[in-house]
């Protein structure tokens, strides 16, 4: 879809068609005759009638196997499988009646991920040379499972589709007919003009369409009622399917952008492009904001200006757990990606929130290697490439603290609007700093002498600021005493900068930065910058 936006009316007509047109993207490989699709999905009972309505239209028979009831004709009911022929429950029988037969059929093997694991070399070999067979013919196998299992000598013979969660048309038509079964029950209140209608469609929206129809009932059967009242129950309901998929996780930031001292760059950047996700802003063309990627020294800021973000534009958080993607499931990486991009774009405009991803790379590389038959690279291109081409407004906020274990691509332009650089603050810097965590302890920053409080702290972040405020907070607790100046240059006497022990990689690291990254500390406020400080301090 363009990137211009229309009136809602027409916009949501045309995301019905563009629902139209993706789904049928099955349907034009089937036309092209790809022999091997593999759909990564958990709905199949929706692939399925999608698979049915394929094969009606292009008239081929339809065939279902499974590894209980073997190769069966498509819609066979579970109590009627006397035409079953149980030798199909062998899969390389089954491949082999795939090949004998010479009508134009679609077959669909469900659940076929375990037969595709290494130890089943005869299968997977099969497989290809139905591959190289099947092109001259009107045969298709469709293989649908939850999980994504890919043996690399199949990479070139089998095409994965991704199936989209369903959109708002599909979702109305579901929510048309819960409404039709319920309308009429004197002991539900059903109120839904189109306005809430929409609402509800809206916030269903991300969810496959089973968890739709199981929301929509529990909201049913929680509030005996249908209505505006629901929306906030479903969006509710809509966390908790979002949480248990474990990837992504929507944030309760509680940070204002003024608890965050100095980045007065980064801020104005940020204050610039706040408006963009209004509709007025759209009007007047300008596009939605991809994101930014926040590099930089522990202890800075970085995480806290990602939740600072959310807040300040009034857009919901969801966190997207790096490391899990490139974590043990590695065969699954692939589609938990896509499936947490798809989560984030139904819920859109939203900020998402990738922290450490050095972290996730640095994981990926020792842990998978060629060894994980290119899953990470794989995984890496799907979410780079939707990095660079994404329209929908989703503001990605990346962080990172260790550039080295970055992948040039990720860094190449394009990907993000900007990359900033955050540094070890100033002494301007460590004044805001100061200011802020004494004030978020109720104490009186205009009491304490914020200049000396700066240059004794030379080198510290701003997380070691905090720790100082914080033990000084502790001792003065504990012997009864206010806290002054002197106690918090105590506190701050109390703890040693990673910057003392790390300069050198510090160093290498603002070196990388230079001409590479914007700082997010403007010039004039970072003239006795950390660095500065520091360096005479050596
Ligand atoms: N610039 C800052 N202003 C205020 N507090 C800060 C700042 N930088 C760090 N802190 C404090 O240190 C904590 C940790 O910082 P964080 O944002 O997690 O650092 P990073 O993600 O850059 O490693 C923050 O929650 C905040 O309390
Ligand atoms: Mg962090």
């Amino acid at each position: 879809m363009s990137e211009h936006q229309m009136p809602t009316g027409r916009a949501a007509s045309e995301a019905a068609k563009a629902a139209v047109r993706k789904q049928s993207e099955l349907e034009v490989l089937v036309r092209a005759r790809y022999p091997l699709i593999y759909v990564v999905t958990w709905e199949e009972q929706r692939l399925l009638r999608q698979v049915a309505d394929i094969a009606t239209r292009l008239d081929k028979k339809l065939f279902e196997w499974s590894i209980t009831t073997g190769l069966v004709a498509g819609g066979t009911s579970i109590q009627s499988q006397k035409q079953r022929d149980s030798a199909t429950q062998d899969p390389l029988v089954a491949l082999d009646s795939v090949i004998e037969s010479v009508e134009p059929a679609l077959y669909v093997f469900k659940d076929f991920h375990p037969f595709l694991r290494g130890q089943n070399m005869s299968v997977v070999r099969r497989l290809r040379e139905i591959a190289a067979s099947m092109k001259n013919t009107y045969k298709t196998i469709v293989m649908v499972s939850p999980m994504f299992e890919m043996p690399p000598e199949m990479e070139k013979d089998l095409t994965v589709l991704d199936f989209d969660l369903p959109r708002e048309k599909e979702l109305a038509v579901l929510l048309g007919r819960v409404i039709d079964e319920v309308k009429d029950n004197p002991k539900l209140d059903v109120q839904t003009d189109a306005r809430t209608r929409e609402q509800i469609i809206h916030a269903l929206l991300g969810l496959t369409l089973a968890e739709a129809e199981n929301v929509l009932a529990k909201t049913l059967v929680r509030n005996r009622s249908l209505g505006p009242d629901s929306v906030e129950v479903i969006h509710g309901e809509k966390k908790q399917i979002i949480r248990k998929s474990g990837l992504l996780e929507y944030y309760d930031a509680q940070e204002n952008i003024d608890a965050v001292g100095g980045l007065d760059a980064l801020k104005n950047w940020l204050l610039r492009r706040a408006v963009a996700f209004t509709d007025e802003a759209r009007a007047f063309g300008l596009p939605a904001p991809k994101g930014v990627l926040l590099l930089g020294v522990q202890g800075c800021g970085k995480s806290l200006m990602a939740k600072a973000i959310s807040m300040a534009w009034q857009l919901p958080l969801l966190r997207f757990d790096v490391g899990r993607v490139f974590g043990s499931l590695v065969g699954s990486s692939e589609h938990n990606i896509r499936r947490a991009i798809q989560v984030a774009e139904s819920v859109a405009p939203v900020v998402l929130w990738l922290d450490e991803i050095d972290k996730a790379f640095r994981g990926s590389r020792s842990s998978g290697g060629n060894t994980d038959g290119g899953t990470s690279a794989r995984v890496f291109g799907t979410f780079l490439t939707w990095l660079s081409e994404k329209t929908k407004p989703v503001f990605v906020v990346s962080t990172a603290n260790d550039v080295s274990a970055l992948p040039p691509e990720l860094l190449r332009k394009g990907r993000f609007d900007e990359i900033f650089f955050v540094d070890l603050p100033s002494t301007a810097e460590r004044k805001d700093i100061f200011r802020v965590h004494l004030g978020r302890r109720k104490l009186d920053a205009s009491r304490f002498d914020l200049d000396v409080l700066a240059a004794k702290s030379s080198g510290y972040s701003g997380a070691e600021i905090e720790e100082a405020v914080v033990s000084s907070l502790f001792d003065m607790f504990y012997e009864k005493q206010e806290m002054t100046t002197e106690s918090l240059v105590r506190g701050i006497g109390q703890t040693v900068p990673l910057s003392k022990t790390m300069s050198e990689d510090m160093e290498s690291l603002r070196e990388w930065a230079r001409g590479r990254a914007r700082p997010a500390t403007s010039p004039e406020l970072a003239t006795d910058g950390g660095m500065t400080s520091r360096k005479l301090e050596l």
